[in-house]
Parts: structure tokens; C-alpha cells; sequence
């Protein structure tokens, strides 16, 4: 239905699809928001930094542990990013190591939900305002996660998010959004995201070309409906393997009662990975690595990004970290086979 209304409509960029989309995301996310859909979600990173008018010089602190698109976004906007540790405990960056890493140049902190897991954003807000520090947060894995009944997303000003079919909210291509409270903000993302563009195409911002076409917004629409009970689902499969999984001597997710986790990703940490790996992918069970480096271990950012020198807490979670499978589509079969596996290897022990 949604991809024939495209079709039949012969429009197929940035038209009346994107619009609605951008509305109903920005609803979906609370009052008083504005979307701005955009190519990908490392162009939204990009576009969120240009918007703020930061560049070459300006430092954004954020996690050694997170997909390299972040590191990515953040250098395509001419910033250099910074790489700080991670608590433990949440996966997401430390409070502590963002002081630790706050130097002259610093303009601003990207937190990232990891894995659909809540940053501490009150902590992370307390720090950028005492240090007039702006704030985005990368939500690109965390679309629906909630900390106290508020979306990730709705805490910094700015947001950022990939639509990437693999995501809570995929599309069947790529695509991105820009969450924010500001009017004017969103005003200038959406003519930075077409050459600077204003109403007369003259280009008034030096912008590029990242558009949302109309096809992947019609079928973000359709997936923004389902896409709290996708994200149910996804925390019963995390339940059952947490129930499962208490007794065996791993570390599993955060559960905080005061927070939604989008559930991503179901990630375990466990001494002997490599063996445990193994032996889940001869027995069929999809485990893999998110991720098998962190940033600062790159070939391409190894030795150059400040701060990538000083994050022990993720070099500890990078020997140890493995995720099993789960997406709303697992059924209760593939749970009871995935959890039996994990057993008999340590039983086998
Ligand atoms: C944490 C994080 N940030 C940014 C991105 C960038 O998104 P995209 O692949 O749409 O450019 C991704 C997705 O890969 C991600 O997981």
C-alpha cells in the first residue's frame, strides 16, 4: 500500500511522505519537536554538528564503544572527536571520564545508547551545562528507549537517529533523522540537508545533498506504528534470557526499573568469548561481536584520536563482549534453542 502510493504519486525525494513521517516521528517523541529525515544516520551526526556550527578545531567527546559511524559523523562535520571510557554498568559513556576528557577545545558531548540502552542523561546534562557544552545524542540504536516515561532523544536539544533496516526503526534502505526542540534548528538542518537551499534554491548555508527519499519515509511510517510493540517483544525475548541466563557466571544487560532499554542488542559478557562463540555458530545460533573493535582500536583512528589511549573499562568489554540473537521475529522456538545452547556449553564446562 505505502510503497504503491509512492509509486503512483511519481514523486519520489523529499515530498509529502517525508513530511509526514517528520510529523509523526516528532509526535511519536513528544510535544513540541520537529524532525528532520535525512540520508543516513552518520550524515545526521554531521548535520546536527554543522547545524550547531561547530568544525575543524572543535572537540565532541563521545565513547571509544560505539559503531564507528559516530567517529564517522563526527569527522565528516570537521570536528575531531574525543574518545571517552565506558561505566560498566551501562555500556554508555562514563560521567566521569567526559570530566576527565573536558579540555579547552571541547564544544560538545554525544552520548550513545548503546545497544538501546539509556546513557545517564541527567548526569551528562548536569556536566554540559556547568561547562556550556551542547549535546546530541546518538540514538540510533535506541529509537523507543525511555528513561523516568521520556524518550532518549527528547533529553539534549538535538538528536540523531539511523533508519537503517537492521535498526528498531529500519527501513528497507538507508535513512536518518534529526530530532530537535528548536524551530529555527530544524529550519536550517532541512536546508543544509539540500545544498543550503533556501525557499528560492539559493544555497544561504554551505550544505550538502542528504535527502530522504519518499519511499523509505512511506515505509518508516508503516514500522513507526509497530514499532513500541516491536520493541516488547524484544525486552520479553531479553527477559527470558535473563531469567535463563542468572545462574551462569556472565554479565548480563543493566536492568533498570526506571528505564525502557530498546533492546537493541543482547549483549553478555563472558571470560572465555572466543570459545563460547565458537560453539554457538557450529550449533546455528547467529551470535556475533557488536563490536569486534572499539573506535580507538581502528586501523583508522588508532593513535590519533585523543583520549583513545586512557579507556580501560572498554578495552575489559571488548575482550569479553557477545551478542546473541534477538529481533521481534525470533520465535518462542528459536529462544528455547538459542537458550539451551547457551547452557549445555557451560554445563559441558
Ligand atoms: C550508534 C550508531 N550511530 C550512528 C550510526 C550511523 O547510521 P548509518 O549507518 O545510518 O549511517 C549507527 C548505525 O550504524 C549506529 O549504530
Amino acid at each position: 500500500m505505502a510503497i504503491k502510493r509512492v509509486l503512483d504519486s511519481g514523486w519520489y525525494v523529499l515530498g509529502n511522505e517525508v513530511k509526514l513521517f517528520e510529523n509523526e516521528f516528532a509526535a511519536f517523541h513528544g510535544e513540541n519537536l520537529h524532525a528532520t529525515g535525512v540520508a543516513n544516520g552518520t550524515d545526521a551526526i554531521a548535520l546536527c554538528l554543522r547545524g550547531l556550527g561547530l568544525g575543524p578545531g572543535d572537540e565532541v567527546i563521545t565513547p571509544s564503544h560505539t559503531a564507528v559511524a559516530t567517529v564517522a559523523g563526527i569527522e565528516q562535520a570537521g570536528c575531531n572527536p574525543v574518545f571517552a571510557d565506558i561505566d560498566p554498568n551501562t555500556r554508555c559513556i562514563s560521567p566521569d571520564s567526559i570530566k576527565e576528557n573536558l579540555g579547552g577545545n571541547t564544544r560538545a558531548i554525544m552520548p550513545v545508547h548503546i545497544y538501546g540502552q539509556p546513557a545517564e542523561m541527567y548526569k551528562i546534562l548536569e556536566i554540559a551545562n556547568a561547562h556550556k557544552l551542547a549535546v546530541v545524542e546518538d540514538c540510533s540504536q535506541a529509537h523507543g528507549a525511555e528513561i523516568d516515561g521520556q524518550k532518549v532523544g527528547t533529553f539534549a536539544d538535538i538528536s540523531a537517529y539511523s533508519c537503517y533496516p537492521t535498526k528498531n526503526l529500519g527501513g528497507t534502505g538507508d535513512g536518518g533523522v534529526i530530532l530537535c526542540r528548536s524551530k529555527e534548528f530544524s529550519e536550517k538542518i532541512k536546508s543544509l540537508r539540500q545544498y543550503g537551499w533556501n525557499e528560492d534554491r539559493e544555497s544561504i548555508n554551505a550544505g550538502f545533498n542528504s535527502r530522504l527519499d519518499e519511499m523509505q519515509a512511506a515505509i518508516l511510517r508503516v514500522k513507526l506504528s509497530h514499532l513500541s510493540n516491536d520493541n516488547e517483544k524484544r525486552r520479553l525475548i531479553a527477559q527470558r534470557y535473563n531469567q535463563a541466563f542468572q545462574v551462569l557466571p556472565i554479565t548480563l544487560p543493566s536492568q533498570k526499573t526506571n528505564e525502557l532499554h530498546a533492546m537493541h542488542l543482547y549483549v553478555i559478557e563472558c571470560e572465555r568469548r572466543n570459545e563460547l562463540l565458537e560453539y554457538l555458530r557450529s550449533k546455528n545460533v547467529g551470535a556475533s561481536l557488536h563490536y569486534p573493535l572499539a573506535g580507538h582500536q581502528h586501523a583508522a583512528y588508532a593513535n590519533r584520536i585523543r583520549g583513545g589511549d586512557d579507556v580501560p573499562m572498554t578495552e575489559i568489554f571488548y575482550r569479553k563482549n557477545l551478542t546473541l540473537p534477538i529481533f521481534p521475529q525470533l520465535s518462542d522456538e528459536n529462544v528455547d534453542h538459542i537458550i539451551s545452547t547457551v547452557l549445555s556449553w557451560f554445563a559441558s564446562l
